[in-house]
C-alpha cells in the first residue's frame, strides 16, 4: 500500500529556488538569441552606433526587420540592449559592447555560448557514457566545443598570459627573451602556444595534442600569421619528443588526461634542469564546499560530460575533474618528481601554477 510522505516545505526556500530555476531557463533562452546576435553581426552593428531603430539595425546587419526588432526586443528583456521608449529606439552601451560586440575584449562573453550548445547537442552519447560508464573523447564532441573553448580562452590569454602570468613565474620572461625552447602541451588551437611566439621571437615554441583537428587548425593559424618560430604536432602528453625546455606549459588540459601523473612525469623528463612547468587549470578551491558559485558551477557541468569523459576515455587512470584544486595538482607533480610547486597567480577563471624540480 502506497504511502504519502507528508514533507513540509519552507516557503521562503521554494520561492528562492524557483526564481533561480526560472532565472536560469531564462538565460539558456538567452543565450541562443546571444549566439544569433554574435553570429549575424548584429551586436558589432549596434557597437558604437548610438540609438537605433529595428528598421535601422536590420538594414545594417542585412537582416529581416520583423526578426531584429523581437530579438531586440529578447535583449531589452533581459538588459543586455538599452531601450529608448520615446524615440522606440535601441542602444548598445559602452559596457554591453564591451561584453557583446568587443571580439578582443578579455570580458567577450558570445563564443562561450557554443560550449553549452555542444553539450546540449550530444546529450545522447553523455547519456550513454553515464549509463555504461565509458568514455567520449574530446574529438568525438559537437565541434562547437572546440571553437567555443579555443575562443572563449583566447581572449583570457590575450589579456594575461604574457602581461601577467608569465612575468608571475620565476625567471622565465628572461629566458624566453634571451632565447628559450618552449613546450605547449595540449595546445588545442594553439592560441597560447602563438601569443608566447609573437611576444618572444628569439625563443622556439612546440605546440602538442591528440586532437588531429585542433592541430591542423593550430597549424593552419600559424601559417596566416606567418610566425617561423611555432610547430604543432599530433602527440600524447607522456610521449612527445624532445628534451632541454625551458619552459613546459599545460593550459586548461591537464585535467583531461587520462593519466596526468604520467604527462608530468614526461615533463619531468622532458625539462631543463632548471625548467619551469606552468601549469593553468580552471580556478577551484580544495574541498567541494568551498565551490559553490558560478564559475564553479559551470565547470562542474562541463567537467561531467566533456573532461571526465575524455579523461575516461583516455585511459582513466586519473580523472581529475576540472575542480581539482591545488592540493590535488601538487600532488600530481609531487609523484612525478616536481619538489617545487606554488601557486603564481590567480584569475575569477584560472589557478596558474608554477612547478620546478
Ligand atoms: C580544454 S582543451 C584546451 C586546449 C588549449 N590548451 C586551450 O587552452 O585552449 C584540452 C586539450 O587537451 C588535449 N588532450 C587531452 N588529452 C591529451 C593527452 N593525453 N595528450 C595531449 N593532449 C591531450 C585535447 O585534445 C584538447 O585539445
Amino acid at each position: 500500500m502506497e504511502t504519502t510522505r507528508h514533507v513540509t516545505m519552507d516557503p521562503q526556500k521554494l520561492d528562492a529556488l524557483i526564481g533561480r530555476a526560472l532565472g536560469d531557463l531564462s538565460a539558456g533562452y538567452g543565450g541562443v538569441m546571444v549566439s544569433l546576435g554574435n553570429r549575424l553581426g548584429l551586436y558589432k552593428a549596434m557597437a558604437g552606433a548610438g540609438p537605433l531603430s529595428a528598421r535601422e539595425l536590420a538594414g545594417r546587419a542585412g537582416c529581416a526587420e520583423r526578426y531584429v526588432r523581437e530579438w531586440l526586443n529578447a535583449q531589452v528583456a533581459g538588459g543586455y540592449v538599452a531601450y529608448h521608449a520615446v524615440s522606440d529606439s535601441y542602444e548598445l552601451t559602452p559596457e554591453q559592447a564591451f561584453v557583446l560586440a568587443d571580439e578582443d575584449s578579455p570580458a567577450f562573453i558570445p563564443n562561450a555560448w557554443a560550449v553549452p550548445a555542444s553539450m546540449w547537442f550530444d546529450e545522447d552519447k553523455a547519456m550513454e557514457a553515464f549509463r555504461t560508464g565509458k568514455g567520449i573523447p574530446w574529438g568525438d564532441h559537437d565541434g562547437r566545443l572546440h571553437c567555443g573553448v579555443a575562443a572563449f580562452y583566447r581572449n583570457a590569454y590575450r589579456g594575461s598570459l604574457v602581461a601577467e602570468w608569465l612575468p608571475a613565474l620565476a625567471g622565465v620572461v628572461e629566458k624566453l627573451k634571451a632565447g628559450a625552447l618552449v613546450a605547449d602541451v595540449g595546445c588545442g588551437h594553439g592560441h597560447s602556444t602563438m601569443l608566447m611566439a609573437k611576444a618572444f621571437p628569439a625563443s622556439r615554441f612546440q605546440g602538442f595534442d591528440t586532437h588531429g583537428k585542433s592541430v591542423a587548425e593550430a597549424q593552419r593559424l600559424a601559417a596566416e600569421a606567418k610566425l617561423d618560430n611555432v610547430g604543432f604536432e599530433l602527440a600524447r602528453a607522456e610521449s612527445y619528443a624532445g628534451a632541454g625546455y625551458d619552459l613546459i606549459c599545460f593550459f586548461d588540459c591537464l585535467h583531461d588526461m587520462g593519466d596526468p601523473v604520467a604527462a608530468a612525469t614526461h615533463a619531468a623528463k622532458a625539462i631543463a634542469r632548471d625548467g619551469t612547468v606552468m601549469l593553468v587549470e580552471p580556478f577551484a578551491k580544495d574541498r567541494i564546499e568551498d565551490n559553490i558559485s558560478p564559475v564553479a558551477r559551470m565547470y562542474y557541468a562541463a567537467s561531467t560530460t566533456i573532461c571526465c569523459a575524455h579523461a575516461i576515455s583516455d585511459g582513466g587512470r586519473l580523472v581529475l575533474g576540472a575542480q581539482a584544486g591545488e592540493a590535488r595538482l601538487a600532488e600530481v607533480f609531487r609523484k612525478a618528481g616536481f619538489t617545487r610547486f606554488r601557486r603564481a597567480a590567480e584569475t575569477p577563471f584560472n589557478l596558474i601554477l608554477e612547478a620546478r624540480l
